[in-house]
C-alpha cells in the first residue's frame, strides 16, 4: 500500500548528521493493540517519527503499527528506551537487541537511557553503551531521556555527549537550565508531554487567545511554541482527528508577543516528576 499524498514533516540534524522529523508521535500509554492501529494511521497520514519504549511495553504494536502503515521502514523514525536493568555496557546491547526483537526490526534510529536513576549510579555505563551499539550500526543516534543539569555534566566531564535528551517541557514547565545546557554541546530537546500533562494548560488564557486568534487548536498554539524554540515535541494521541491537528503546525507562525505571553507561563511544579528519585 502507498502512502497518500501527506504533509512533509520538516526535519532537525542532530549532531552526528542524523536527520530527525521535527515533530513525533508519543505512544505512551497505549496497549499494544491501540498503539498497533494509532501509528499505522498516524505513519499514513504524514507523521514520521514514533515513540516508544521498553516500559511502555507496546513495542510489538509499534512494529505491526509501522508494518501496516505501509511506509516504508527507511521513512521512519523509531525511538524507544530501556530501564534501569540495562545499566551497563554489555546490558545496553541486550536491552537494544530486545527492543528490536519485540519491534520486529534491524535496527532503531534513536535509543534512549529512559530515567539516570541517579541512586544506581550507573548512568554513565549505560552512555557508554549506547555508543558501542551506534558504532555496532543496531542504532542511528544515541541520547538520554529525564536528565537533569547534574546528570548532563556528569556526562560531558566524561566526553560523552549524546545527541538527545528527551524531557518533560511545556510552556508551564520551561525547564531553561537543562535546555541552555544541551544546546551548548549540540543536543536536541525533545519533549514529552508537550501539552501540559494535566490540561490546564490548553485552557491558559494566553493560549486561548491564541488560538483565537490564529483560528487554531490550544493544542496546535502550544506545539507550534516547542517548535519554535527548536524542540521536538512528541504529543501522544490515539485520535485521528488530533492526530491530524497536531501535525499541522508548519503553516503559520506565533507572533513575538503571543511566544512571550507562552514563555511567561513557566511557574514551580511540586507535582512534577524528580528524576534524581523517581525512574524505572
Ligand atoms: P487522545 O489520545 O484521545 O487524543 P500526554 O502528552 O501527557 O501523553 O497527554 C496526551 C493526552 O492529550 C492524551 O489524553 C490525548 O488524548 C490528548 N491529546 C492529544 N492531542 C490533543 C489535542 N490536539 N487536543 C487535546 N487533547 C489532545
Amino acid at each position: 500500500m502507498s502512502s497518500p499524498a501527506s504533509p512533509s514533516v520538516p526535519s532537525i540534524t542532530l549532531a552526528n548528521g542524523v536527520t530527525m522529523p521535527a515533530i513525533g508521535l508519543g505512544t505512551w500509554p497505549m496497549t499494544d493493540g491501540e498503539a498497533e492501529v494509532a501509528v499505522a494511521h498516524a505513519l499514513r497520514i504524514g507523521w514520521r517519527l514514533v515513540d516508544t519504549a521498553e516500559n511502555y511495553a507496546n513495542e510489538v504494536g509499534v512494529g505491526r503499527g509501522i508494518r501496516a502503515s505501509g511506509v516504508d521502514r527507511s521513512e521512519v523514525f523509531v525511538t524507544t528506551k530501556f530501564n534501569k536493568k540495562w545499566h551497563s555496557v554489555d546490558g545496553v546491547r541486550q536491552a537494544c537487541e530486545a527492543s528490536l526483537a519485540r519491534l520486529g526490526l534491524d535496527y532503531v534510529d534513536l535509543l534512549l537511557v529512559h530515567w539516570p536513576n541517579p541512586d544506581q549510579d550507573r548512568y554513565v555505563e549505560a552512555v557508554e553503551g549506547l555508543f558501542r551499539v551506534l558504532d555496532a550500526g543496531l542504532v542511528r543516534a544515541v541520547g538520554v531521556s529525564n536528565f537533569k543539569v547534574a546528570h548532563l555534566e556528569r556526562l560531558f566531564a566524561r566526553g560523552l555527549v549524546p545527541h538527545v535528551n528527551q524531557i518533560q517541557l511545556d510552556p508551564l514547565h520551561r525547564r531553561d537550565d537543562v535546555a541552555a545546557l544541551a544546546k551548548t554541546k549540540g543536543m536536541v530537546i525533545e519533549s514529552w508531554s508537550p501539552s501540559g500533562r494535566a490540561g490546564a494548560l490548553l485552557g491558559e488564557p494566553a493560549v486561548l487567545a491564541a488560538a483565537v486568534a490564529h483560528g487554531r487548536t490550544p493544542a496546535q498554539i502550544v506545539l507550534r511554541w516547542h517548535v519554535e524554540h527548536g524542540w521536538v515535541p512528541l504529543p501522544k494521541s490515539s485520535d485521528p482527528t488530533r492526530q491530524a491537528q497536531n501535525l499541522a503546525v508548519f503553516d503559520f507562525a506565533l507572533t513575538a508577543a503571543e511566544r512571550a505571553a507562552l514563555d511567561g507561563l513557566d511557574r514551580p511544579d511540586p507535582a512534577m516528576y524528580d528524576s534524581d528519585v523517581f525512574g524505572h
